[in-house]
């Protein structure tokens, strides 16, 4: 977790004067936060206008209250980036005290340093224009590199969901179930993973080619044959990493691949190629609202903000 968090204000969470609000993104999501917390929702209404622009309207009273906003922002990232400064805007302007924004998936996050001369740091341009909507502190959720956060002109704190992705494969009796991460930067995820499935992790070697996009991976020193292996990853996007990953485990002998991922953005067939590539269950967390976001985030979200407050 960031250590730039700090409590501020423990009273406030008792219910009078904290609330969520619903950001269009991520109502579910934000229902069961207000709900495991015992605190009032706040609805937003919002409409896209016929020239691509957004609206939004608090549709509850935020005067003199700390409010926290629950809105992720996978695709269409930018537009629900902008609903959520609109929504910390409009907050803000109608007497909220403290915005905080529980930002899930962190659009852009992986846009964190010069790559190739003449790029962006998009993260940090996207955390400056938040801050200028009226943003106070942040909550996210296994943020692709934790050191983007030190890029926030405001606290932040960066959740794990890999616990809950573990439990759930245990809970479906895959105790002692190998734990891979797809590259070596991933391997604290395995890790993680490993400290309750006990059944060992390890990493691939992954290369990305930076201009085309195209994965390739190689194999590892570990040995997987006949066992159950589930990869875990932050994210999944196009299925690329996934895909070779399996295709590796299969050639080692591997008996059953599994994947999780906190982020399943699953871009276009990118569920069906992984299947295809021998894949039994893709399981990610409803950071990204769809079929495959089987695990909640909202114990973790609300366990969170219970624990830290927010000040
Ligand atoms: C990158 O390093 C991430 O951890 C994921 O491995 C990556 O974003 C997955 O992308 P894709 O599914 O397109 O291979």
């Amino acid at each position: 977790m960031n250590s730039t968090w700090r409590l501020e204000n423990p009273a406030k969470l008792d219910g009078d004067l904290m609330k969520i609000i619903l950001g269009p993104a991520s109502v579910e999501l934000g229902a069961k936060v207000a709900q495991l917390l015992g605190i009032e929702a706040v609805s937003v209404y919002s409409k896209i206008f016929p020239d691509g622009e957004v609206y939004v309207r608090l549709e509850g009273a935020v005067d003199g209250d700390e409010v926290v906003v629950v809105q992720t922002t996978n695709y269409p990232q930018d537009t629900k980036l902008i609903q959520l400064a609109l929504i910390a805007d409009a907050a803000k302007r109608h007497g909220a005290e403290k915005v905080t924004a529980v930002v899930p998936y962190l659009a852009y996050s992986r846009q964190d340093k010069v790559f190739l001369q003449g790029e962006a740091i998009s993260i940090e341009a996207i955390a400056r224009m938040l801050k200028a909507a009226g943003i106070d502190s942040l909550v996210t959720v296994n943020v692709h590199q934790e050191k983007v956060l030190e890029r926030f002109p405001f606290p932040t704190l960066n959740l794990s969901a890999v616990p809950l992705l573990a439990e759930h494969y245990k809970k479906r009796g895959l105790r002692g179930a190998f734990a891979l991460a797809p590259d070596k930067g991933a391997i604290h995820i395995a890790e993680q993973a490993n400290r309750i499935l006990s059944g060992g992790c390890g990493y691939l070697e992954k290369h990305r080619d930076r201009y085309t996009g195209q994965v390739s991976v190689e194999r590892g020193t570990f040995d997987v044959a006949g066992r159950t292996v589930i990869i875990f990853d932050d994210i999944i996007s196009t299925g690329g990493t996934i895909v070779a990953a399996a295709r590796i485990l299969k050639e080692l002998g591997a008996e059953d691949v599994y994947a999780a991922c906190v982020h399943p953005l699953l871009v276009g067939d990118a569920e069906k190629r992984i299947m295809e590539a021998g894949v039994k269950e893709v399981v990610g967390t409803d950071s990204i609202p769809g079929p495959a976001g089987k695990v909640s985030l909202a114990p973790l979200i609300s366990e969170a903000l219970k624990e830290y407050k927010i000040g």
